[in-house]
């Protein structure tokens, strides 16, 4: 499929409830995130706000205005400190699949994140998302470990993949 007419720009607190609705729809329809109770709007703006300039959210937008992507930075391992590293999430509206958004977001977010200092990025992926393995290694992750049978998703047993794409070390992350 050709690859739609979008822009790319820092996420803003008026961009949460569809970045929330996009992130929804896959809860219930799919594997690729272990959750299965909806986020709320309240948690969404408590997690925006966790996303401070050295963990940045990126939107893709048509040119009507509508949201159709986004993608973050988040802490790998919230709870212990690995300053080098970062986690990726990439969420495409559904019914957009395929068409570009995904790719370009992760790659504005690799250069970001290349930027800010980090030495590498994690993409924690559903051993069941064919879609996203194919999306990192395009873009040169490689695998670097899979963990089984994690977690129980409607009735069927999943695990996760660690894909990592290292980047040329910079500066410090701020
Ligand atoms: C994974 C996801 C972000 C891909 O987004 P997308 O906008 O459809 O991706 P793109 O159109 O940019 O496709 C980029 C590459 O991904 C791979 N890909 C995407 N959809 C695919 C599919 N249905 N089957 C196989 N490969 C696929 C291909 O390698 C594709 O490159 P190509 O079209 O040049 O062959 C999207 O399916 C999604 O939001 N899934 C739910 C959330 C998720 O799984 N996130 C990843 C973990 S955080």
């Amino acid at each position: 499929m050709e690859a739609r007419p979008m822009s790319i720009r820092a996420a803003r607190e008026d961009d949460l409830v569809a970045i929330n609705e996009i992130f929804n729809s896959y809860v219930d329809s799919s594997p690729c995130t272990s959750r299965t109770d909806p986020m709320s709007l309240e948690d969404r703006l408590t997690w925006f706000h966790g996303h401070t300039k050295a963990l940045p959210v990126l939107v893709a937008i048509e040119p009507s205005g509508l949201l159709v992507g986004w993608a973050s930075l988040s802490l790998f391992r919230s709870q212990q400190t690995y300053p080098l590293v970062v986690e990726v999430s990439v969420y495409s509206r559904p019914g957009y699949a395929r068409s570009g958004i995904g790719k370009r977001l992760v790659v504005c977010l690799c250069s970001e994140a290349a930027r800010l200092g980090y030495r590498s990025v994690i993409a924690v992926i559903s051993d069941a998302n064919q879609c996203a393995v194919s999306l990192f290694q395009h873009l040169g992750f490689v695998q670097a470990g899979h963990l089984r049978e994690l977690y129980l998703k409607h009735g069927v047993l999943y695990g996760i993949y660690y894909y990592q794409l290292s980047l040329s070390p910079l500066n410090e992350p701020a």
